[in-house]
């Protein structure tokens, strides 16, 4: 028997950084959403012990030894639910890693959802995979939009949203998560947010009049830290139809925000012509 789950990228659409705990962790308070089609896939099979292969186009500098967050999310599953079996996981990694779109914590996810399934042993609760990174905790529980808050595992349903379109960009170039939070200046108070204003039956415009008075707080030191972000942003910015740009996570794929299928198409069409350097690519949102 094969599994196959699909790791959707994790989009933050907003990233509020409120506080600061003592082990040097990040008090977050994000809207996070996951890409419909855009995302590695992870497949699995039986085996006597646990093997890791990575192909596709970003296979490049990923590790298949126990350093990869895949292998010890499998560790992990085996060793919470007392699994004797291993398994045989082929990684088709599509998404830039090191890239603010979860990719290694998405891949966690799919992986403990896809063993989950060939063990035939309950999968972990969000709760149980913070140790494996902060994002993962929200990869398990989605693909539904939520509010992520704490380090990452306060979540949250949010709303039904509208539908978006998005068209993500990734620069090529590699951003350092601790080395972003670190360069965070002043840290904003809890009572500058205004995510409990987010409404039920909220139509695009008045989604996007609310997320207008958003943003990403490590978008100015991850930009200070890699100054291609600022040209995507520049770039996804003067493309029509484009109605907000921000930067996910802690960079560097940034997304512009289209209200309409076509118009986002053309978007991506014009930027991966102008810059074929750039990873570019159109996603619904779920
Ligand atoms: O947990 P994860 O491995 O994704 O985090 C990588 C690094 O990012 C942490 O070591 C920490 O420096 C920083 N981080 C943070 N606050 C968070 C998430 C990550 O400071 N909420």
């Amino acid at each position: 028997m094969t599994v196959e789950v699909f790791a959707p990228a994790k989009i933050n659409l907003t990233l509020h950084v409120i506080g600061r705990r003592t082990d040097g962790y990040h008090l977050l308070d994000s809207l996070v959403v996951f890409a419909r089609d855009v995302g590695d896939v992870i497949h699995v099979e039986a085996a006597d012990r646990l093997e890791l292969t990575v192909e596709g186009p970003f296979r490049k500098g990923v590790p298949t030894d126990e350093t990869n967050l895949v292998v010890r999310a499998a560790r992990h599953l085996q060793s919470l639910r007392a699994v004797q079996a291993g398994a045989r996981l082929r990684l088709e990694k599509t998404l830039p890693h090191g890239a603010g779109i979860g990719g290694g914590s998405a891949d966690a996810a799919a992986a403990l959802k896809a063993l989950a399934l060939l063990w035939k042993v309950p999968p972990p609760t969000p709760a149980e995979t913070l140790n494996l990174g902060a994002d993962v905790p929200a990869c398990m529980a989605g693909p539904a939009p939520m509010r992520m808050r704490g380090i990452g595992e306060r979540l949250d349903p949010v709303p039904p949203l509208p539908p978006l379109w998005l068209v993500l960009v990734n620069p090529g170039r590699h951003v350092s998560t601790p080395r972003v939070f670190s360069l965070l200046g002043s840290i904003r108070g809890a009572d500058a947010l205004s995510m409990d204003e987010m409404r039920m039956g909220w139509d695009f415009e008045a989604f996007h009049a609310w997320l207008s008075g958003q943003g990403n707080d490590l978008t100015a030191c991850a930009t200070e830290e890699v100054a291609e972000i600022g040209h995507v942003l520049e770039a996804l910015r003067s493309s029509p139809g484009c109605r907000k740009a921000d930067m996910s996570g802690s960079g560097s794929t940034c997304w512009g925000l289209f209200k309409s299928a076509a118009a986002a198409h053309r978007a991506a069409e014009t930027l991966a012509h102008d810059y074929p350097q750039w990873w570019v690519r159109m996603t619904a949102i779920n």
